[in-house]
């Protein structure tokens, strides 16, 4: 159903206002001039400048307040984490899959153009926003994945490289190695466990919980209220070989409707694409809900779904992270955290951090 702004919607906007009309009469499109311009990005998107003068936030902010189009702003900002060699979760160094590969997944999606393109366990390009943005814009799919993904990517004249480990990636990596293989797999009679050799290495320090299943999203509205959304990451730290996490697939890892708002995850994968938590946060907006009580809606749905008690602690609360960035098309934002940590923002007062609302608060 299209998305009828009343009165009261265009008034609260605070904006000057156009509204396109459709046929039936109704407004479908609420046009916004006159916005406050802001991006939000995970922590990472504040912390890594990959040696050069900015962060992902304040790139993607000084791209899109000079004019440049908000998808390309925010994928030349996570660029600079992705080829960052010292962030481990995302792009080139990214923490490998179980046989030493980097796999990197990524998805964008444009509000105004109504467009979105993902990769999936894409080897040998350090940069998967960029191809994640060549399939949306140059091709009628959404998705490619694997050998097609990365054939794909050379036609499109990116390099591709035999190995995007750093040493400290394949040092991640040996050490699991070390300490692992056998409980990789769960045990179907009793689905016990997890992958203890990897929450062993979080516990004594030589893996940072975040990269566990660290991802950078990053979402900005302009000054003519156009959002868009970027989410990338070499995703869960040992995967399965070929595994693909939420990041790339739309609803999950991100989502975008270009009147109601941006949403973005990093976190178990597997936990958000159960419940396809990014639409629902979206569609949450959509009815009125301010970001943070999307958010917090989602967080809910997220643990009526995990019943599983590996993944639960002594609580029965999840026993993962979990995090959602979400933008609306008034430039409302919030994250939501299962864990008590920041987020990233860039707006006209320059690049800073704001503390995530804690879900089990
Ligand atoms: N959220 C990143 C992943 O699970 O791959």
């Amino acid at each position: 159903m299209p998305h009828r702004p009343t009165r009261r919607d265009v008034l609260a906007a605070g904006a000057s206002l156009a509204l396109a009309s459709q046929a039936d009469g109704f407004p479908s499109i609420l046009i916004r001039r006159g916005q406050k311009p802001i991006v939000i990005a995970s922590a990472n998107g504040n912390t890594f400048k990959n040696g050069g003068p900015r962060t992902c936030v304040e790139e993607a902010f000084q791209r899109m307040t000079s004019g440049q189009d908000v998808l390309e702003s925010l994928i030349a900002g996570v660029n600079i984490v992705e080829l960052d060699p010292k962030e481990t979760s995302v792009g080139f160094g990214g923490v490998p899959n179980a046989e030493g590969v980097v796999q990197l997944d990524s998805c964008c999606m444009h509000g105004p153009k109504h467009w979105a393109g993902g990769v999936g366990a894409l080897e040998g390009v350090r940069t998967p926003s960029s191809v994640a943005y060549k399939v949306a814009s140059e091709t009628d799919h959404h998705l490619l994945v694997g050998k097609g993904a990365q054939d794909f990517a050379r036609d499109m004249g990116f390099t591709i490289e035999p190995d995007l480990n750093t040493e400290s990636s394949r040092r991640i990596w040996l050490e699991w190695k070390r300490r692992a293989d056998p409980d990789h797999y769960l045990n179907p009679a009793n689905r016990g466990g997890g992958d203890p050799a990897l929450l062993s290495m979080i516990k004594d320090g030589i893996l940072d919980p975040i990269h566990a299943w660290g991802t950078i999203n990053c979402d900005g509205i302009n000054e003519k209220g156009e959002i868009c959304g970027v989410t990338t990451t070499s995703g869960l730290a040992f995967k399965i070989p070929g595994r693909v996490g939420d990041s790339p697939i739309l609803g999950a890892g991100l989502y975008v409707d270009g009147s109601i708002g941006a949403v973005g995850s990093t976190g178990r994968g597997e936990a958000n694409l159960y419940g396809c938590l990014s639409f629902l946060i979206v569609e949450e907006l959509r009815r009125g809900a301010h970001p943070k009580d999307a958010g917090l809606a989602a967080m809910r749905r997220m643990k009526q779904n995990t019943v599983e008690k590996r993944l639960l602690d002594e609580k029965g609360i999840p026993n993962f992270g979990m995090q959602y960035y979400i933008l609306d098309a008034q430039g409302r934002h919030a994250a939501i955290s299962t864990s008590r940590g920041q987020f990233a923002v860039c707006d006209e007062s320059g690049p800073h951090f704001e503390d995530c609302v804690f879900a089990w608060g």
